[in-house]
């Protein structure tokens, strides 16, 4: 069985952070095989993971749709639209000595991309078995589980920075994962980049009239901004950082 854990929350509040040190916690505790995947349009769990840019699944969907156009269609004789798009979707996972990668880049461009949502979707059912976890940074809207293209989460982690107007937006996400009864089993909520790490009482009494589960607070962490700042991979943090600290925390009331 494999164990799912998706991330989701306004821009900007380090949904791709914990979600790579998360990742890195389960690849480092020996928890493997892992599936990674950057399901945000703007991919970029690869720079928390120190990892080059790799090839999107939404860069294939782009070749495959010029390809239609150009007069040199890469696209062997014989070879069905379907089949190659299948092919060169195969090989668009990364594979890391500890756990393997698909990113999505930009899947939802300009006109009917259905076939290209429907690999997808089939390649994802067939991978995932093949791990232990999956692991899924998503961009702030949760499309790809509302329509389908994600299998059932077992764990969403709302992530929102300490105002109570990210706290209403992750509350809206939790309102609308029942709203539309998606496939999810457990919804918490990890306020981060709460300075000295500690919750005001007035953001508190805004998670409770929301019906939000808090599972942990991160604090604000100098050394995230200064590894951001130097371009360092997030995941090189040492783990007697604030960040890692209190998220260790998390990481053990979620038995991950
Ligand atoms: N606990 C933290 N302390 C300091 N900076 C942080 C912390 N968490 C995230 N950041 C920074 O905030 C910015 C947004 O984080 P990111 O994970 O990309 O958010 P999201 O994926 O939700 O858009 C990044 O520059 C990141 O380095
Ligand atoms: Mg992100």
């Amino acid at each position: 069985m494999t164990y799912s854990i998706a991330f989701a929350g306004k821009g900007g509040t380090g949904k791709t952070t914990v979600c790579g040190l998360i990742l890195d916690h389960l690849v480092k505790s020996g928890k493997g095989p892992i599936l990674a995947v950057d399901a945000d349009a703007n991919a970029n769990l690869n720079e928390v993971l120190g990892l080059e840019r790799p090839l999107t699944l939404g860069d294939i969907r782009e070749e495959i749709a010029r390809s239609e156009l150009e007069a040199k269609n890469p696209i062997p004789p014989g070879m069905s639209k379907q089949e190659y798009a299948q092919f060169r979707f195969n090989s668009a996972l990364v594979e890391e000595a500890d756990f393997d990668m698909l990113v999505m880049g930009k899947t939802q461009g300009k006109g009917c991309y259905c076939f290209v949502n429907d690999i997808l979707r089939e390649l994802l059912e067939r991978y995932h078995q093949n791990y232990k976890y999956l692991v899924v940074d998503n961009e702030a809207g949760l499309e790809h589980i509302s329509r389908g293209i994600l299998p059932p989460v077992d764990l969403i982690l709302l992530v929102s920075d300490c105002s109570r107007r990210g706290i209403q937006a992750a509350g809206r996400i939790a309102a609308m994962i029942k709203d539309l009864k998606l496939p999810v089993r457990e919804v918490h909520l990890i306020v981060n980049r709460a300075p000295e790490g500690a919750l005001d009482g007035g953001i508190q009494t805004e998670i409770e009239a929301q019906g939000l589960s808090l599972i942990g607070v991160l604090p604000q962490d100098e050394a995230v901004y200064r590894y951001d700042a130097a371009g360092k991979a997030l995941v090189t943090l040492p783990p007697e950082t604030p960040v890692r600290k209190a998220l260790s925390l998390v990481i053990e009331k979620l038995k991950l």
